[in-house]
């Protein structure tokens, strides 16, 4: 059993805007990817999803992942990292200098079909070559799981699936699992068993929530989530994101209202929050929306 007293004094924010957020929408320039990447790495993000080296007729809006990496600055102690869905993507990340790279399965096989068009245990075997040339090139691999918390297509979703293939992408050599609640629809005492079951198959230190807002709930699941000991945490400034095969995803958790909440808490992150705010405004000012961050929403009103 989970005691309530883990909470951790420092948490790793994982800002996956320029890949989660904006694979989603359809005018961006490259230009403005690349200034969004660098306004967070001057923010002090220190892991940055910043591309994503998927099939471009699958996910148009990130066919040019190439040349965001060639065009980024890239600032020392940063890691830049992208999806890569099989061995094609995996080449491609590391001729465009990804320093890290994520492959991305789920927990619900009618998901997998529909985002990347095989069961769970193709997307498996896809990987395993994947892992196997990182491993060779000593490239850390980072693994999603989807659905963590129900699916857009058979609804709910077993924990015993959540932690099966957690457990699988672990064995396999990735160093950290990303818990995905892709729709948004879970809430607290659900997170909070579904990654005290995780946990206990994969140590709580490499393990990661990456929640989506979509019922509002994405904040108050982290919260329930902390006093277990998870310290890593997938955000999105402005609220940016979605995923193109799950109908009504919203964005991300945004990182504003991670960071406000952190610092409140007395947990350290290393980011600094005016500069998050900024940089989630930049970007949707290119984008003509305006941020979905309470924080930001807030900050902006003063
Ligand atoms: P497929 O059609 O089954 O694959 O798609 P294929 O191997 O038959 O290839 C078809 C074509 O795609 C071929 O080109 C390949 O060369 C090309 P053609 O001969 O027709 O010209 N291709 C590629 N091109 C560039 N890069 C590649 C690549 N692979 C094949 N890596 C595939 C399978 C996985 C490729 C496809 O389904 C796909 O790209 N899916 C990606 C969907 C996606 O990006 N979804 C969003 C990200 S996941 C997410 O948002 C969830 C997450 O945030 C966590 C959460 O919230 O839960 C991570
Ligand atoms: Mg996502």
């Amino acid at each position: 059993m989970w005691n309530m007293n883990d909470m951790p004094s420092a948490v790793k924010i994982v800002e996956v805007g320029p890949r989660d957020g904006l694979q989603n929408e359809q005018a961006v320039t490259t230009e403005a990817k690349v200034a969004l990447v660098n306004a967070l790495s001057d923010a002090g993000f220190q892991t940055i999803e910043a591309a994503s080296f998927v099939s471009p007729k699958w996910v148009p809006q990130m066919a040019d992942s190439g040349d965001v990496l060639a065009q980024i600055e890239r600032k020392p102690g940063v890691t830049y990292s992208a999806l890569t869905p099989n061995l094609k993507g995996f080449e491609l990340a590391m001729a465009a200098g990804a320093d890290e790279v994520a492959v991305f399965g789920a927990a619900s096989e009618a998901f997998s079909q529909k985002n990347i068009n095989c069961s769970i245990e193709e997307s498996l075997a896809r990987f395993a070559p994947v892992m196997e040339a990182a491993k060779a090139q000593g490239v850390r691999v980072r693994g999603y799981v989807s659905c963590v918390l129900g699916c857009p297509y058979q609804g709910e979703v077993p924990v015993s699936e959540v932690v099966r293939v957690a457990k699988q992408l672990h064995a396999m050599g990735c160093y950290e699992i990303s818990l995905g609640d892709t729709i948004g629809v879970g809430t607290p005492l659900q997170a909070q068993r579904m990654l005290a079951a995780v946990a206990e198959e994969v140590p709580m230190q490499q393990l990661a929530l990456h929640f989506h807002n979509t019922y509002g709930q994405a904040l108050a699941n982290i919260a329930a989530c902390l006093p277990l000991g998870v310290s890593v945490i997938d955000s999105a400034v402005a609220g940016l994101g979605g995923c193109p095969y799950a109908k009504g995803a919203s964005g991300n958790v945004a990182s504003e209202d991670v960071l406000y909440m952190l610092e409140g808490m007395g947990i350290h992150t290393g980011v600094d929050l005016s500069k998050a705010i900024a940089a989630g405004n930049a970007i949707c000012a290119a984008l003509g929306t305006k941020p979905r961050s309470n924080v930001s929403i807030a900050r902006s009103a003063n």
